[in-house]
């Protein structure tokens, strides 16, 4: 690299110079050579400073103005545009030129399938225009588009429409005008043509707020689950936290082209195509469900986010983690509590721990950042969420509600820090969070390790519960955390016993403060069995040594569903890591009948709701039970985890076969209890697919499916099982839907994790398929990320192969796509976590990786911190 990417630092951060109260931005939109005119009012806030530096990259600069004249008195530096001699107040004219049609990173102004858009968060606005491209920078926008009228006749930006009209060689103008000042990361602009989907909604004080939702010619019909998810998110918002939307228009535009989910650009949000369109044909549940959180998500950050924003970027969880709790509760609140609770847990304990264990662990607000794409993470995101919700505990939902009511009578209208947010609850509240807070600044998963003790004399019962928090790459010192522990304890009977100190009940939710506790009941009249971390009460790892009777009383007598779950998967752990032992020593895998038996009870447990039974059928991935051993032994875990699954499927055979039979569906409906009914019947389908007429059953499934969800469990289920239908079913699949990327993902993403041998070379082959192009980052994450997240078995080829092709890939990709490249590379980045040869084999990917002449700083940032970690 010519020059080192440079680092910043949380604790450097400085008020900026000077301000900007208005922006006046005008596109002349051309392929290849766009004009963008930036007016600027520009303030002085400190006294004396007569010089700025405005961000700016891959910009050509044809104007410099100030005050209507021309201004000489600059330099065009690495950093941007450096004007100096400035007066304390000023308006700025800024003439740059771009070029949308080279820009293959989708960040700033880019094509997507012909139509032009925006994505500026988190630094993207500067390559559009030189301006002070920070989030404590907050300006009122106006923006003016011009284009040709017949390819691009909507043209779009934040706020109101609010002038339109044509001039000569068939362009036409449009004028927006938002009034809510902003940061850039909020600006957007699209121009396209779209079918347009339109609704409205009234809100609760009586205001009408046009909806309108943009999709690609052809998709209309598949827009109306966004529409519906939209009005819903509305609603919730209003009736849970009392927030009304804010504009007279609420936009949304669908584009194939997109690095993430979605954006919340103030009144015209930009969407991955893939969380707004739906029909029963094209999408599985998943998707639906996928479709409402993230529309929920970007409408929520209307509020967490726009009204109130970051004041630097080391804040983002003041935004993201706050938003992806509220989507959370939109989604719990609309549908299964229990069902969204567990799959946001598998998240935690999966890949946000091992990422909390990886060379990039960093606390839910980092202190050193490179390349801010880089902590778009399941950290800032899933663990800011988890700690939001430990308030939420400790605090309750009404005193929650207050603090959000303060929060917003503070910092609506300003850019705003996680401090803030936590002074907030805490003085709505009136509780300390002195030590709360250290959840922002401390990176690692605590361990808590619970040890109990019944006196039979005494009735009494002793916890003594002992938390760490091991060295991360990041941070070597940690202290004790506050950790709200939620537990109960049963009877033999499956009786509640109530929680008693000193004669008086207290909560079941404990308050862990120390490295070491002991918390003692009294009248407990008999030994009882406890549950722990009710709810994922906080984000740790809990051990405790429970029976296998105690985890199968739990499955069946702890009172919520998700402890019910939770126990299920305690057992499973339990059994998992000792025949993964047993393999290594040669031995043979055992799983006690009993064990079976508390599955084969659940299956049959008439009382639990369906989507709760499928649930606990499912095994954690291969992923979340390699963060369980020091060392990851891929192969012994594949075999015992496969074991485990052909076991259930033997011995519950007809127990499983009779739930598959009893939930077959006529109609397709979206409704909860249709999905819960097909997602059971479809974990059924998994394990039969397994035995001897597994393939008969299978192609059944598939040819009878009256929906996608169907159709994909059925594929899912000959790759998982490596059955002869599997390639037929995958040719006609393909056959039928080449012409549609996104339903092509599903395709791709099984043929990603084939379990069969020659994974790898066939993986290669469909890069060739006309459905694949590394350019689109849905393909791209979709075939090479399944690879190489989800087929541990053949990305960790003891020859290196898969991690060679990953290398290769993201060789290609660090040119055209930094940011997909550096979510790609995070397999690569864990190799400490390997056997040696392996380990040995990743360095040397990464050093090839970091010898490039043109490494992007965002994998710069990534490969330097994992071979320092172990170096
Ligand atoms: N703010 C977006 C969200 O969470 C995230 C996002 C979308 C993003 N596109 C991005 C972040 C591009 C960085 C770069 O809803
Ligand atoms: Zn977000």
């Amino acid at each position: 690299m010519a020059q080192q990417p440079q680092a910043k630092y949380r604790k450097d951060y400085k008020a900026p110079d000077f301000t900007i109260t208005q922006i006046d931005l005008d596109f002349d939109l051309r392929k290849s050579h766009t004009v963008v005119i930036a007016k600027s009012q520009v303030k002085q806030l400190t006294a004396g400073s007569d010089t700025l530096t405005l961000d700016g990259e891959g910009l050509t600069l044809r104007r410099v103005e100030i005050n209507g004249t021309e201004w000489s008195s600059f330099e065009e530096g690495p950093e941007g545009l450096v004007l100096t001699n400035l007066p304390q107040q000023f308006t700025l004219l800024i003439e740059t030129e771009i070029d949308p049609s080279a820009n293959t990173s989708l960040e700033g102004l880019y094509l997507s399938d012909g139509a032009y858009c925006t994505q500026c968060e988190a630094e993207g606005f500067r390559r559009i225009t030189y301006y002070l491209d920070r989030p404590d920078v907050l300006a009122k926008f106006t923006t003016k588009i011009t284009a040709d009228k017949s390819a691009f006749p909507f043209l779009l930006s934040n706020g109101n429409k609010v002038g339109q009209g044509e001039i000569d060689g068939g362009r036409h103008w449009v004028q927006w005008e938002d009034p809510f000042a902003k940061p850039s990361y909020l600006f957007a602009l699209v121009a396209g043509d779209f079918d347009l989907l339109q609704d409205t909604f009234t809100t609760r004080s009586g205001r009408d707020v046009a909806l309108e939702i943009f999709v690609d010619k052809g998709n209309l019909a598949r827009a109306s689950h966004a529409m519906t998810s939209l009005k819903h998110s509305m609603k919730w918002d209003e009736d849970r936290f009392g927030l009304e939307y804010d504009l007279d228009i609420y936009m949304i535009v669908a584009v194939d082209f997109f690095n993430m989910g979605a954006m919340e650009n103030k009144g015209l949000n930009v969407f991955n195509s893939k969380f707004v369109l739906a029909n029963s044909d094209t999408a599985t549940d998943t998707d639906y469900l996928g479709i409402e959180s993230v529309i929920g998500h970007e409408y929520f950050h209307n509020w967490t986010g726009n009204r109130v924003t970051c004041r630097d970027w080391f804040q983002l969880s003041l935004k993201e983690g706050l938003t992806v709790f509220r989507d959370q509760e939109f989604s719990s609140d609309l549908g299964s509590r229990a069902v969204n609770r567990i799959n946001n847990v598998r998240i935690m304990r999966g890949p946000q721990f091992a990422e909390d264990c990886s060379p990039m662990a960093h606390p839910i607000r980092p202190e050193k950042v490179i390349e801010m794409n880089n902590f778009y993470t399941l950290t800032v995101y899933e663990k800011g969420s988890e700690v939001i919700r430990m308030m939420h505990t400790l605090l309750g939902e009404t005193n929650f509600q207050k603090g959000m009511k303060l929060y917003f009578e503070r910092h609506d209208g300003t850019a705003a820090t996680c401090e803030d947010f936590v002074k907030a609850m805490e003085d709505a509240s009136g509780t300390d969070l002195g030590q709360f807070r250290l959840w922002y600044s401390q990176s690692g998963t605590p361990e808590l390790t619970v040890s109990s003790a019944y006196d039979i004399e005494q009735k009494t019962l002793t916890l003594t519960v002992n938390q760490t928090t091991r060295p991360t790459a990041d941070q070597k010192e940690k202290a004790p955390l506050l950790i709200p522990f939620d537990i109960e304890l049963y009877g033999e009977d499956g009786s509640v016993i109530e929680l008693q100190c000193n004669n008086e009940k207290v909560e079941n939710v404990l308050h862990v403060n120390q490295e070491t506790q002991e918390f003692v009941f009294e009248n407990v009249n008999e030994k009882p069995v406890i549950s722990m971390l009710r709810e994922f009460s906080a984000p740790v790892k809990l051990t405790f040594e429970y029976t296998d009777e105690e985890l199968v009383f739990l499955m069946v007598h702890a009172r919520n569903e998700f402890a019910r779950w939770d126990a299920g998967q305690m057992l499973l752990a339990k059994h998992i890591k000792q025949n993964v032992a047993r393999i290594q020593k040669g031995e043979a895998f055992v799983l006690p009948g009993d064990v079976v038996d508390a599955f084969r009870g659940v299956l049959l447990d008439g009382s639990l709701d369906v989507a709760l039974i499928a649930e606990i059928l499912t095994l954690p991935s291969e992923n979340e039970i390699g963060g369980w051993f020091e060392e990851v032994d891929v192969d012994a875990i594949n075999q015992v985890r496969s074991a485990i699954k052909q076991r259930l499927a033997v011995d519950l055979c007809d127990e499983l076969s009779a739930v598959y039979h009893t939930l077959h569906q006529g109609e397709y409906t979206i409704e909860h209890e249709a999905i819960g009914k097909r997602s059971l019947r479809n974990v059924c389908l998994g394990y039969l697919a397994q035995l001897d007429n597994g393939d008969a059953l299978v192609r059944e499934h598939f040819n009878v499916a009256n929906n996608m969800t169907d159709t994909a469990a059925a594929l899912a289920a000959a790759n998982h099982a490596e059955l002869p239908a599997r390639a037929e079913l995958m040719k006609i699949f393909s056959d039928k839907w080449t012409h549609d990327g996104l339903v092509m993902d599903k395709w791709f993403m099984l043929q990603g994790c084939n379990p069969a041998v020659g994974a790898l070379a066939n993986v290669k082959a469909q890069m060739s398929h006309p459905a694949f192009s590394l350019k689109n980052p849905n393909r791209t994450r979709s075939l090479v990320g399944a690879f190489c997240n989800n087929n541990p078995l053949h990305f960790h080829a003891k020859d290196g192969s898969g991690y060679e092709f990953l290398t290769d890939i993201l060789i290609q990709l660090n040119a055209s796509n930094p940011q997909v490249a550096s979510r790609l590379i995070d397999p690569l980045l864990k190799f400490g976590r390997f056997d040696k040869d392996r380990q040995a084999l990743m360095r040397q990917s990464l050093e090839r990786l970091a010898a490039l002449d043109d490494l992007a700083k965002d994998l710069y940032e990534k490969i330097n911190k994992a071979l320092d970690a172990t170096s």
